[in-house]
Parts: C-alpha cells; structure tokens; sequence
C-alpha cells in the first residue's frame, strides 16, 4: 500500500465509534496496519470489517483504557500482530453523561463522577502512552496523538469533569513531548471542537441551535475532518511538531 503512513503499525484507542473509527479507516488508507481497540472485540472488529472491505489490514482489541494490565494487553497484542507500533492514537474517551446526572455545576457534582471521568479520560491517556512510550524507545521512535478537547484549552459550564480531563490530557501531552523529543517520538493532541458522533448526539438534540452560534461556522465537525489532521501529525510530514495542541474547531475558539 502506499499513502502517508505505508509501512507504519499504528494502535487507535476507541476505534469502534466516532474520531477512532474515522481515524482507523484513515490510517489504513494511508497504508499503516491497524490494531484497532475498544471496550470490546465485537465492536472494534465492526471497524476492522469496514477496513478490511476497503482493503487494508486491521485487527480488533478488546481492553478498558483506564485498567493498566488492560492496556499493557492491548500494547502487546499490537507488537505481537504487526512486529512494532509506530503511531498510536489515544482518543478513547467518555462525556459528563456517562458519569452522572446533565447539566451539574461543579458543587453539584459527585466526587465519583469526577474520578469515573478522569479515570478513562486522563488516567486513560496516561497508561497508553506508558506502555507505547516503551515500546517506542525499544524500538528507537514513534508518534503519539492524544485526543483532547477545545474543554482542554478553555471551560465549558456543566463540565467541570471533563474539562479537568482534557486540560490534564494537554499538560502530559506537552510533558510527554519535552522528555522524549531526543529519543524520535513525537507527542501531540488534537483538540477538536463540536462533532457528529454518538458521544454528542443527546446534547445536540437538546441545544444544537444555541450551541452552534457559537461556531463561526455555524455546522457541526465531521469525524472525518479530526482523523485528516491526526494521521497527518502521526505521520513523519509532520517531522517537525511536537507538543502541540491542534485546534479542530470551526473557529470556536478564535471567536
Ligand atoms: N464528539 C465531539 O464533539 C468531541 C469533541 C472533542 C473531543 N472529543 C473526544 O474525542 C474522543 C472520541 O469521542 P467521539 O466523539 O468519537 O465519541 P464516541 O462515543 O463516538 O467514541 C468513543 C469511543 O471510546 C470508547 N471508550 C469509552 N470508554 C472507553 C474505555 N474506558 N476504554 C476503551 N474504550 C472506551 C467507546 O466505546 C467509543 O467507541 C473522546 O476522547 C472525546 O472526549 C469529542
């Protein structure tokens, strides 16, 4: 296969849905092998069959991001099938309403559902690279992609969980990228604005209109315009970017 990522082996973290499934059918059609991971095989593997079908190569991974011996699994599962791991996508994630009630403020929220959020969303982020930042400088490079949020740059009311999460995932993203920048990995996160996925669907229904005065371009993101930016910052074009928080947004954040 030939493409931007041709050769490479690559692991995307919530593959079965949304960003992961439109970046795991990205990064194949730029010819990376992809082992794509979700909270269970049958649902990562819905996305390998769409690969497949396209005609490239993917496997399905089972593993909860915030369990470590989880993702130490899913890590290896990924050397062991295509031999490396050159480019890892960490976007698994979850919203306030997986963790509780909508619409609490912060003195309203449970200390629960500000541990559930930051267990998958930030804990999450961290054991991933973890264990392919190892595997990383065994194998003497690579390129990370941590999906964050435009709630890791600035707040969001009814949020205080997640936009926690996501300014946590900026902050190791740069960390990350300081320690390991003499070693050829590259760490970065892209920071999408409001997207069509299923994750966003209920709030949608709900304040679609108001939301979207908000975005100068008046229109929901696709899954597909976050995967173009994030298999080109994993791939080597984007040789001189590390550290970085992409804005993907339709000009939330410059208005
Ligand atoms: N949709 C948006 O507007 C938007 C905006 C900014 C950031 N994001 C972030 O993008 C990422 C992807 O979200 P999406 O919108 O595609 O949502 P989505 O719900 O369509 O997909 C998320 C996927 O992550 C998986 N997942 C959740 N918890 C997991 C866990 N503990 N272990 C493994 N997999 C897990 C889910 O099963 C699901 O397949 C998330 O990190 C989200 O916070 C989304």
């Amino acid at each position: 296969m030939t493409g931007i990522l041709a050769g490479k082996s690559a692991l995307v973290t919530g593959g079965a849905s949304g960003i992961g499934r439109a970046t795991a059918l990205a990064m194949a059609r730029e010819g990376a092998r992809v082992a794509v991971a979700d909270m269970t095989e049958a649902s990562a593997a819905a996305t390998v069959e769409l690969i497949i079908a396209a005609g490239g190569q993917a496997i399905a991974l089972a593993g909860d991001v915030a369990k470590e011996a989880d993702v130490a699994t899913l890590v290896a599962r990924s050397v062991a099938a295509f031999g490396r791991l050159d480019c890892a996508f960490n976007n698994a994630g979850i919203s306030p309403r997986d963790v509780g009630p909508a619409g609490q403020r912060t003195h309203e929220m449970s200390r629960a559902s500000f541990d559930d959020m930051l267990a998958v969303n930030l804990t999450g982020v961290f054991l991933c690279m973890k264990y392919e930042i190892a595997q990383m400088l065994a194998q003497g490079g690579g390129s990370i992609v941590n999906t964050a949020s435009i709630a890791g740059l600035v707040g969001l009311p009814s949020a205080s969980n997640y936009v926690a999460s996501k300014h946590g995932v900026v902050g190791i993203t740069k960390t990350a990228a300081m320690e390991y920048a003499s070693d050829k990995i590259r760490v970065n996160c892209v920071n999408p604005g409001y997207i069509k996925t299923p994750m966003t669907d209920p709030t949608m229904a709900e304040r679609y209109d108001a939301l979207m005065t908000k975005v100068p371009m008046s229109r929901l993101g696709l899954p597909e315009e976050i995967a173009e930016a994030v298999v080109w910052m994993l791939s080597d074009k984007a040789s001189f970017m590390t550290g970085a928080s992409q804005i993907i947004d339709g000009g939330y954040y410059a208005a």
